[in-house]
């Protein structure tokens, strides 16, 4: 609905930057959630688990709590998104040997290094799918004196998107407003274009990438070296982004299966396997 609304409906966006920038609609998203998970006539108030960005800070993560126990939680677990991805992706995070895991979201991309249940080294940065987008949009007007809308924006990124450069172009058309005549306009924008407006924000990601290589103990630098680092969430389905990563940073790096649910079946498994997990990754209220 986003771009499409009359005066009588607002869509909201709940979440921005992957914390919560609207308190109220939160809570009750994560209300139908509960119940949607539940079914309706519940006997017991459920434990909530709820994945958060490695670098919320303690106000963030006390809001993201209170919501989930209003929406009806007995308690919420929150644990690091990092973590769960790395959970979702099969890694055997509780054994002694470094694990790097790169989730890129639409609101933050997090780099971590995990060894024990435990996140060693990581980064944070609130760049990921929806400041693409936005770096799509504002390449458009610029170059072509075209609005488009958000939706339209993330459309091309999936369709043609490329992390690098390619030898056969793609391309498709859009349309949008044109912002010197006000009318609408019909333009074919191609993906190497699209490599070149999203470049600075892919770079963005890959100096979290960079940073956390520095921050990494050698010991933990050579499990990684071995076993590559892996790529996660929404972001890895970006075409040839693994191989830009493994190109800058020389260390090899490949992405998930299904990385879009990576945290999500990460979480599930948590949950599942509380006891095993209770330990190292969370804390509760
Ligand atoms: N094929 C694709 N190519 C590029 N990007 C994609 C593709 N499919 C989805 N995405 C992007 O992935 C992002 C959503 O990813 P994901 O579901 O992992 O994010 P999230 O977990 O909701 O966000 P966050 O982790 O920041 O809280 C969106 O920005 C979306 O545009
Ligand atoms: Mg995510």
């Amino acid at each position: 609905m986003i771009g499409r609304t009359p005066d009588t409906i607002v869509a909201h966006r709940p979440l921005k930057d992957g914390v919560i920038a609207d308190y109220k609609v939160t809570q009750a998203m994560l209300s139908y959630f509960i119940d949607k998970a539940g079914g309706k006539i519940r006997l017991f108030r459920p434990e909530v688990m709820v994945s958060v960005p490695a670098g919320i800070t303690s106000t963030e993560k006390r809001a993201v709590i209170e919501a989930t126990v209003r929406a009806g939680a007995k308690a919420a677990y929150v644990v690091k998104e990092p973590v769960l991805a790395a959970i979702g992706a099969g890694i055997p995070i509780n054994e002694p040997s470094g694990n790097m895991i790169i989730d890129v979201g639409g609101g933050t991309s997090e780099v971590a290094i995990i060894s024990l249940g435990g996140v060693v080294a990581w980064d944070s940065v609130r760049v990921g799918g929806d400041k693409i987008d936005r770096a799509i949009t504002d390449y458009i007007k610029k170059k072509y004196n075209l609005a488009i809308g958000e939706q339209t924006a993330e459309e091309i990124k999936i369709k043609i998107g490329s992390a690098l450069p390619q030898k056969e172009k793609e391309s498709i058309e859009i349309r949008g407003r044109d912002l010197i005549n006000g009318l609408p306009k019909t333009i074919t924008i191609n993906s190497n274009e699209v490599t070149e407006a999203i470049s600075d924000r892919l770079q963005d990601i890959i100096r979290a990438v960079k940073n956390v290589l520095h921050k990494t103990p050698p010991e933990l630098a050579a499990d990684i070296m071995n076993k590559g680092m892996v790529l996660s969430g929404g972001g890895a389905l970006l075409r040839n982004f693994d191989e830009l990563i493994t190109q800058i940073t020389g260390v090899p790096c490949y992405v998930t299966d299904e990385p879009l649910f990576c945290v999500a079946k990460g979480t599930g498994m948590a949950l599942e396997n509380l006891e095993v997990y209770k330990k190292s990754i969370m804390s509760k209220k």
